[in-house]
């Protein structure tokens, strides 16, 4: 059975699934987005990306386009059709389709709903956290409202590239002060010298990673020390260690900035449990 997608109402094979050329994700980028880790066949960590979807869609005005329950229900039923264990869940919600216009359309049309499942590689992906990936640093150059997460996302794609064509698994963005925002898919932590858990806080520019916050409780569980405060790329070398977070990556540590060590150059003990933490809390708090 090939891959399913869910588009305006309707499961279609993957390889036929089309919007229409005036929707304004499409033209505009006037569109949200949300991805969820599967854990057998799960979304894990759920609440967290749903309450998300709901804040992005408010900021932008966009109409919620069915109750929570019965997005549930597609989504996991898109998920089923799939057959996928592990995997991710992407959900799309553009304004909806309308003759191209900045201002929004008048009167409001139905907004544009696509979902899509694709496999992960779990082996794959705990040797790739085994082994640690690098990072590069580009100036921060985004607009100033990250905490939406829009499919507006074309510095975040030149950044990746960026790093992509210099080995690298992430680009890590830095404001004009000198600190690291966020990566282009991923935020950014470090264990620093004296073994306390940092990261930028969400009054800056970036956006609240659902990873992140649930990380968060779980650090505050353990009795670990956390500090919300940025941190300089050098500060990140200087580290004991550093990883980033998200749907994607989970807990994946990071063992070079711009070509220099972190800490010792290899995973370190901290990530590790933290990642192995975070799964078990993403998979108790699925649906
Ligand atoms: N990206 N920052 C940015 C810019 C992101 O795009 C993401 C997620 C994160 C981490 O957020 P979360 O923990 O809620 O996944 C931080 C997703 C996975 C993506 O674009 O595919």
């Amino acid at each position: 059975m090939g891959r399913i997608a869910y588009v305006n109402g309707r499961y279609v094979p993957h390889g036929e699934a089309v919007v229409h050329i005036e929707d304004r994700g499409y033209q505009l980028a006037d569109a949200i987005y949300e991805v969820w880790a599967l854990f057998d066949g799960k979304l894990g960590d759920a609440e967290g990306h749903f309450a998300r979807m709901e804040r992005s869609l408010g900021e932008l005005s966009i109409e919620v386009p069915m109750s929570r329950a019965a997005l549930t229900l597609v989504l996991r039923e898109t998920v089923r059709r799939n057959r996928i264990r592990d995997g991710l869940l992407y959900l799309q919600i553009s304004r909806g389709v309308a003759r191209r216009d900045h201002a929004f359309p008048n009167p409001p049309v139905r907004p544009a709903v696509v979902m899509t499942v694709s496999s992960v590689d779990r082996a794959a992906s705990e040797a790739r956290a085994a082994k640690g990936v690098t990072v590069v640093t580009t100036p921060e150059n985004r607009w100033g409202r990250c905490d939406i997460k829009t499919v507006g996302l074309l510095p975040n794609v030149l950044a990746k590239q960026k790093a992509r064509a210099a080995g690298a698994a992430e680009a890590w963005f830095v404001d004009e002060l000198g600190f690291v925002t966020e990566g282009a898919s991923s935020n950014a932590w470090i264990v620093d010298g004296e073994g306390r858990l940092r990261t930028r806080d969400t009054n800056a520019n970036i956006l609240r990673g659902v990873t992140r916050h649930t990380l968060l409780e779980v650090i505050r569980n353990e009795g670990l020390e956390v500090d919300e405060r940025p941190f300089t790329p050098a500060e990140a070398v200087a580290a004991r260690e550093a990883f980033i977070t998200g749907a994607g990556t989970l807990v994946l540590p990071v063992i070079a900035v711009d070509g220099k060590p972190v800490g010792e150059g290899k995973p370190g003990p901290v990530a590790a449990r933290l990642r192995r933490l975070y799964i078990e809390q993403a998979k108790a708090a699925a649906v």
